[in-house]
């Protein structure tokens, strides 16, 4: 019996194993999505981008007050996000 409880555990630990994907929804796939993912996560949630739509130079001042607000990340980074973020959520 006791046996029975053990194996249950094992097999239940397997089929709720982790799950690689992550669960922004919101943010296209993209050159750069991962980059932004990591770097835009430090504070809030990444998903939050998705809710602007801006044209390149507003992208970049954007990311550029993030980085103010202390997001640490190098500059080819920023830039790279920049551009991810202006192919994904153009200005309407
Ligand atoms: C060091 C912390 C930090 C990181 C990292 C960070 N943010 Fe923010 N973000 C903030 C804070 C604080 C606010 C709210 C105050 C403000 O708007 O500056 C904010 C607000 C925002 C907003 C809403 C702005 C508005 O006007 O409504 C957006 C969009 C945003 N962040 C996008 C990003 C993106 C894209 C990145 C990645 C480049 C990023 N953030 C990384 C701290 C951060």
């Amino acid at each position: 019996m006791i046996v029975r409880v053990f194996a249950g555990a094992f097999l239940f630990g397997l089929a709720s194993g982790p799950v690689w994907a992550d669960d922004f929804k919101d943010l296209p796939e993209g050159q750069g999505r991962d980059v932004a993912v990591r770097v835009c996560a430090q504070c809030h949630s990444p998903e939050i981008a998705a809710h602007q739509n801006l044209d390149a130079q507003g992208w970049k001042d954007l990311v550029n007050q993030m980085a103010n607000n202390g997001a640490n990340a190098t500059d080819a980074e920023f830039d790279t996000i920049a551009k991810y973020l202006a192919a994904s959520f153009p200005a309407k």
